[in-house]
């Protein structure tokens, strides 16, 4: 084939045959189709889309592309889920060792954060000791043994992506369905589990703004599940607001162990829980009691294990902020406004994110939500408090804050986007 026929072929509408798009991605990879050329194609496709048909291939291109891993030696079902990324969204925290804890296997390859969206891995290594770099055979030991793992996914997994995924990072050409789910899903089914939960996120902190948008995600992504022979499910979830009261990673290791005791926020609990039973009716325990197991402590015993097991002390303190920040009530209201992606910048200027893949996070940076929306707030009170490693950067983050939060009075429309689960 000839690369500039196929960009030609997608300008124009047209269809891409399953043959013509596992040579582009083959050869794309391998470094024969340059990345301008892939930029052109990766544009045609963001403005005119691809059929049912042309997703699925691209996503067994991008499989095809690197390793797979099989989970069928291990003995005990294996189920993971996938998040579109949000706002102090630290729910797999909570999620994996609850899961783990009643005996199902939960292989979690995780990312670090680029961008106002946090990382798990980033949030992990605020806990002294722990490694995200496991070998194979590490990972396969503690499946088996302790159950759950998240850790970095290895490099050999779906390699088109990674490389395509950085030049439309770098193209305006991110926000596109089809390169989404088959990014997304080709990481996924290349992992090897044989069921998977999607969390994908609307609203203000998500890649998708409007909910019409991300349920046509949702649908291509379990439609390219399934026909993998993967058990796929996904929830629709509101980002509209920061989830929780913590956006960092210290901070939020904090929160997710408080959700593992029992307690922590309203919203983390129950998406946590919702995760958790869609995740476990898939290979078949229905009737999993999993409210109980973050009461009881099973979960937290899960959580313990894994950290202990990647080298983490679970008992260790964690980083301390060396500057915090305090921003009061001025006056007596109701907090009506506090929206996720301002607040999800202002947090990754305070350093708890990079700007760049190679720089470092900052673990104790990050805010701490002393009220959310519809809470009453008294003049005075702490609304939020700001935590960096220098000071001079409180001033940043407050400029991304501007009009992003807002006291109102009793009875005023409380601007949160509804229900924290849509369907
Ligand atoms: N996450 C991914 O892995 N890929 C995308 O395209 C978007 C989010």
């Amino acid at each position: 084939f000839d690369v500039v026929d196929l960009i030609h072929a997608k300008r124009d509408k047209g269809v891409l045959s399953t043959d013509q798009i596992n040579w582009l991605v083959d050869a794309y990879t391998r470094g024969y189709v340059g990345d301008e050329q892939m930029a052109a194609m990766t544009m045609a496709i963001f403005i005119n889309g691809m059929e049912r048909e042309e997703i699925r291939d691209l996503t067994l291109a991008m499989i095809a592309s690197g390793e797979t891993l099989s989970f069928e030696g291990l003995g005990k079902p294996t189920t993971d889920k996938h998040s579109t990324g949000g706002v102090g969204d630290k729910i797999t925290l909570p999620l994996a060792p609850l899961v783990a804890s009643f005996g199902v296997a939960v292989p979690q390859l995780s990312g670090r954060g680029l961008g106002h969206t946090g990382g798990t891995l980033d949030k992990l290594e605020s806990i002294p000791g722990w490694r995200a770099d496991l070998t194979n055979e590490e990972f396969y030991a503690q499946l088996r043994g302790v159950g759950g793992v998240i850790c970095a996914a290895g490099s050999g997994l779906a390699p088109a992506d990674k490389k395509l995924y950085a030049l439309r990072d770098i193209t305006g050409t991110v926000e596109a369905i089809p390169l989404i789910a088959s990014s997304i899903m080709s990481k996924k089914i290349a992992e090897g589990t044989s069921a998977l939960v999607l969390d994908v996120k609307f609203g203000s902190g998500a890649f998708m703004k409007d909910a019409d948008r991300s349920r046509e995600l949702a649908e291509t992504m379990v439609r390219l599940g399934k026909d993998a022979g993967v058990k796929t499910v996904a929830l629709l979830t509101n980002m509209n607001v920061p989830l929780g009261l913590a956006i960092g990673n210290a901070n939020e290791v904090r929160e997710s162990v408080e959700v593992l005791a029992g307690g922590g926020p309203a919203d983390v609990r129950e998406l946590t829980i919702a995760l958790a039973r869609e995740m476990l009716a898939q290979v078949g325990h229905e009737d999993a009691d999993v409210e109980a197991a973050l009461d009881n402590g099973q979960a937290m015993d899960a959580w313990r294990g894994m950290i202990s097991a990647q080298g983490g002390d679970p008992d260790a303190a964690l980083p301390q902020p060396k500057e915090s920040h305090v921003v009061t009530a001025d006056r007596d209201g109701v907090l009506v406004e506090q929206e996720a992606l301002p607040f999800g910048i202002a947090a990754w200027r305070l350093g708890a994110g990079r700007a760049r893949k190679q720089d470092p996070v900052q673990h104790a940076a990050g805010i701490d939500l002393h009220a959310k929306p519809g809470d009453t707030v008294r003049k005075g009170e702490p609304l939020f408090t700001m935590h960096a490693d220098e000071p001079a950067r409180f001033e940043r983050a407050l400029e991304s804050l501007e009009g992003a939060y807002r006291i109102g009075d009793e009875g005023d429309t409380v601007h949160d986007g509804g229900p924290l689960i849509a369907g």
